[in-house]
Parts: structure tokens; C-alpha cells; sequence
């Protein structure tokens, strides 16, 4: 898909589809008022109907006159997307609305989309953060996940243009700024394939496969250390939860520059992601609800990955390090056994209270791997608990840490990537609950009140340096489709590390 600005009026522009942001108007004023009385009507009549709801990412499409003559429109349809209030028009939003505007074409044929900048562009950012989220929204609005193993399947229509349409403002400025989301929209797009991908697809290997094909196609180191080698290095966590299964686990270690290179913020930054392939919950066996959607406990690894192509596509001299356990968590008559003993790479005893807390175990060990290799801060990302969703949803992410500066930064890049947030408290008195008679702690608290403390608590352990822990298990997938996304994993949390990461880059 090319992407192209042009500096015109909205009419003016010749496209299949012209994407019209409708900001919570009940009736169309100024240039959208020009722009139907040009396309002949058609959208004030819709909209007076009341055929756009006052929901934000409702849409309505219009035709425009058949025969528009000089003054006319262009395209020869209008796509109106509902926006909502101007006042509350915000980064999240704004991917959003370009989202919306692509399933709603699904299973027609587009080759030309213009979209009409100027109604964002009150965005803080002005102009260019709405060209830039425009273009990832388009990008992640044609995700179709069944298309992932059929053909057949109904998807959002292949772009030949993106032509974005403004009234004024720097074509090459504006132009750039769209390739950039489309290219972080391109990592989101990876990051969902790989987690949407079925486990008996996506093993261990098979992951680690696919990381080894994205290091050569993208010029990034790359280390995989298989189970014999972990066990020799002392990896008893990660090999703890990767014993159990037939399909052998994969220490997943990625970078971009030399070990332990810092950048323009004098940080060695590592992204630890938690690949559980399949959490079956081993010997403490899950209940058969759901347990389809473990296949998808592997989305932190595959986001951290993500992360760093979109980062090296971006950035290519930053510096940038990625740890991804990849295991599969599988009762057997290898699988660690809840009250087995097993000690971590930091050298700690950890108790097994209950093996289906093994995405932290896994973690553990890959975040001391990454302080080895030269880490100065750690962000942590993993569908860890499901309390985390009960407590804040699908559109909200759990965030811990330790040092309040780098958890200000790991919001500050959340809130560019319009991607949402909430603290949580590391409640350090829970700890006693933790205590074991035989090792330093257990994985599993037999009062497991506050449990989702507890589960960060544990992580805090086995890092050093200034940290912050994700739980995406409540926003990582989408267990019903929204008018911007399908069901299925929606890249939750890319942006916003790929943003974390450029604030190191070099002007
Ligand atoms: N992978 C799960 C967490 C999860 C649950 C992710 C639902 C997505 C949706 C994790 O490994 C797990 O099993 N967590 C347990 C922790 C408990 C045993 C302390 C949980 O949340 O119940
Ligand atoms: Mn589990
Ligand atoms: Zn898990």
C-alpha cells in the first residue's frame, strides 16, 4: 500500500472511497456541509434519519451524484465514521475511527482510500500524529485473522492508496509521519499472526523458528539456547514449566546493536515477553472453559518480537534487547509437580504452590538472563493473570513497577501510543504470603487474596534494575469482534513499547 498526502480540498481528491470523521455533529456545518451539498445530499439525508449513531466508530455509507460535473466530488462514495465529542477526541480514538473504516468495507473492492484529515487534526499532535494514527489504523483495520489458514474468508479490502487529504500543512511531513504508523501497524499485524496462530501450529521451535526468520530478514542478532543448555546455565524456572511437555521449550534472545550498548537516553532497554505456546495449566490442570484461548498465552513474546522489527524498521541503529521464554505448559510425566523445589538463574529456591502460575516462573528467569546480557531497565509483558482482566477489562492493561520515573515513562509512551494504562500497587506486606517452609518463595500463594499483587510481587524478585510488568491478559485478545478489530489477538501493547523504545533513538 502506498501512502500519499494530498494538500486539497475533500471533494477535490479522485478515490474509490472517501472516509469522512464525523465529530459527534447531529448535523454536517462548514466544509463536511460543502463537501455533501457537492456529493449531492445524500449524507445529510442519512444523517438526519438518524442512520449514524451517536456511538463512537458507527458508520454510514453514501453514494455521491452519479454525475457530479466540475464541482462535484470525486470518489463516488462517502464512508462517514462517527468520531464522537471534538473534546474527547484522542489518540486511541483516532486508530480507531481508521479501523472502523476499513471492516466496514469488508468484501468490497477498494483500491484508492482518501481519508479526510482535517476533522482529526484537532488532536494534540495536530495534523501529523493524525496522519500517523491514521495509518496504523488503516493498516491494523485490515487485519483478518481467518485468513490466517483460508483464503476464502471475507476481509477487509487490499489497499493499492492511502491518500490522506488535508487542507494544508507539509505533504512530506505528513506523508512520513503516515508511513511510520503504517509500519508500526505492520509490527501490531506480526505481533497478531503470531499470537493468533493455533499451538499444536506454534510450538516452542516453530516460535522460535519464525524469530530466527524475522533476525536474518531484519538484521538482528539472534541466540536461541534449547533445554540442554538452559539446564546447564541454571534456568531451573523456565525449565520448571518447559519439562512437561514433548515439545521442547526455546529461550528466545533478540537484539538490535552490540551487548549491553546503550542509547540516547543511556538506557540498555529489554522487553522480556512471556511465550507460553499452550497453558494447559500442567499437573494443576485448568477447567476445559476457555482453555482454547491459552493458545494465545504466548502474546507477550510474540509482542516483544514485534517490537523490535517495528523498532529496527523505524530506528535502525537503536539499540534494543528482547528475551522471550517460549514453552508449553503440559501435565506429564515430566511436569514439575506443585511442591517440587526448583531453583531460579538468580540463584533463589522457589517453592511450586501450583504449576499454572507459570508464565512468572518463565519470566523470571528471562529477566535475569536480560540483567546478565546488560539490561539497565526491564519492561516485562504477559497475559499473566485473569484477575487482571476482572479487575480492568479489555481496554486497560495492568502496569507495576519499581522506580516511579521509569513507570512515568513507560506511561508517558502508552499515552502516544494511545494505548490505556492503570498502576497498580506492589503491596510489599503481601509478601509474607509468600513465604516458604523449603525454598525463598512460592510461585502460588495458598491465600491468594490480592492475587495479582502477588503475582508482580513474585516478578520483583528476580530483577534489579528499574522495571515495569505488564499484564496484558485482559486487553491481549478480543473475545468478540469491535467495528475497529476482529476477534482475536489486537496487538495490545506493541505501540507502546516500539514508542518506550524510539525515545532512545538518536535524532
Ligand atoms: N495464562 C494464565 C492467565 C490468563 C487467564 C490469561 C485468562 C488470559 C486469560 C496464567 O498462566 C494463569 O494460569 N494464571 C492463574 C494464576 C494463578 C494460578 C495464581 C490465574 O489467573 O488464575
Ligand atoms: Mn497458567
Ligand atoms: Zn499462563
Amino acid at each position: 500500500m502506498q501512502i500519499r498526502v494530498a494538500i486539497a480540498r475533500p471533494w477535490e481528491v479522485p478515490a474509490d472511497v472517501l472516509v469522512v470523521p464525523i465529530l459527534d455533529e447531529a448535523a454536517l456545518t462548514g466544509p463536511a456541509a460543502e463537501l455533501d451539498r457537492r456529493s449531492g445530499g445524500q449524507l445529510a439525508t442519512l444523517l438526519a434519519f438518524g442512520e449514524l449513531g451517536p456511538k463512537r466508530f458507527s458508520t454510514v455509507v453514501a453514494g455521491t451524484a452519479s454525475d457530479p460535473g466540475a464541482s462535484g466530488a470525486r470518489a463516488p462514495h462517502l464512508l462517514a465514521v462517527q468520531a464522537g465529542a471534538a473534546a474527547r477526541l484522542d489518540r486511541e480514538t483516532v486508530v480507531h475511527v481508521a479501523g472502523a473504516a476499513m471492516r466496514r468495507l469488508s468484501g468490497r473492492t477498494v483500491r484508492t482510500l482518501a481519508v479526510w484529515l482535517d476533522p482529526l487534526a484537532g488532536l494534540d499532535g495536530g495534523a501529523e500524529a493524525a496522519a500517523e494514527l491514521v495509518g496504523r489504523g488503516i493498516v491494523e483495520g485490515s487485519y483478518e485473522p481467518h485468513r490466517i489458514y483460508r483464503d476464502d474468508a471475507k476481509a477487509p479490502p487490499t489497499l493499492d492508496e492511502l491518500v490522506l487529504v488535508t487542507g494544508s500543512g507539509s505533504a512530506e511531513a505528513l506523508t512520513r509521519a503516515a508511513d511510520r504508523g503504517r509500519i508500526i501497524g505492520e509490527g501490531a499485524n506480526l505481533a497478531r499472526t503470531l499470537s493468533n496462530r493455533s499451538a499444536n501450529d506454534v510450538s516452542p521451535e516453530v516460535l522460535a523458528e519464525e524469530a530466527y526468520g524475522l533476525a536474518r530478514k531484519h538484521g538482528l542478532w539472534i541466540d536461541v539456547i534449547g533445554p540442554e543448555k538452559a539446564t546447564e546455565m541454571g534456568m531451573g524456572l523456565f525449565m520448571a514449566v518447559g519439562r512437561g511437555s514433548d515439545n521442547p521449550p526455546r529461550m528466545i534472545v533478540m537484539r538490535n546493536g552490540k551487548q549491553g550498548a546503550t542509547d540516547a537516553l543511556d538506557r540498555h532497554l529489554a522487553l522480556v515477553g512471556k511465550g507460553v505456546c499452550f497453558d494447559s495449566g500442567g499437573i494443576s490442570i485448568k477447567p476445559s472453559d476457555r482453555m482454547d484461548e491459552m493458545k494465545m498465552d504466548k502474546t507477550g513474546a510474540c509482542t516483544v518480537i514485534a517490537a523490535l522489527v517495528t523498532a529496527k524498521r523505524l530506528a535502525p541503529e537503536l539499540p534494543l534487547l528482547v528475551v522471550a521464554p517460549a514453552v508449553e505448559n503440559m501435565p506429564g510425566p515430566h511436569s514439575t509437580r506443585p511442591g517440587d523445589l526448583v531453583k531460579a538463574l538468580n540463584g533463589k529456591w522457589v517453592d511450586i504452590g501450583n504449576t499454572d502460575a507459570e508464565g512468572r516462573l518463565i519470566l523470571a528467569d528471562g529477566m535475569t538472563y536480560a540483567e546478565r546480557l546488560g539490561a539497565t531497565h526491564v519492561v516485562d509483558v504477559a497475559t499473566l493473570t485473569g484477575a487482571v482482566g476482572r479487575a480492568l477489562g479489555e481496554l486497560v492493561s495492568g502496569l507495576f513497577g519499581t522506580d516511579q520515573a521509569w513507570i512515568d515513562d513507560v506511561q508517558a509512551a502508552g499515552l502516544r501510543a494511545g494505548e490505556r494504562y492503570w498502576q497498580l500497587p506492589l503491596v510489599e506486606e503481601y509478601r509474607d504470603d509468600m513465604d516458604s517452609w523449603y525454598g525463598d518463595l512460592v510461585n502460588f500463594a495458598r491465600n491468594n487474596e490480592g492475587g495479582l499483587v502477588k503475582s508482580a510481587l513474585f516478578l520483583k524478585e528476580f530483577v534489579t534494575k528499574p522495571w515495569v510488568h505488564l499484564d496484558i491478559a485482559g486487553t491481549a485478545y478480543f473475545r468478540k469482534a469491535h467495528p475497529w478489530a476482529p476477534q482475536g489477538a489486537n496487538g495490545a501493547s506493541h505501540a507502546t513499547l516500539v514508542e518506550l523504545a524510539l525515545a532512545g533513538a538518536k535524532a
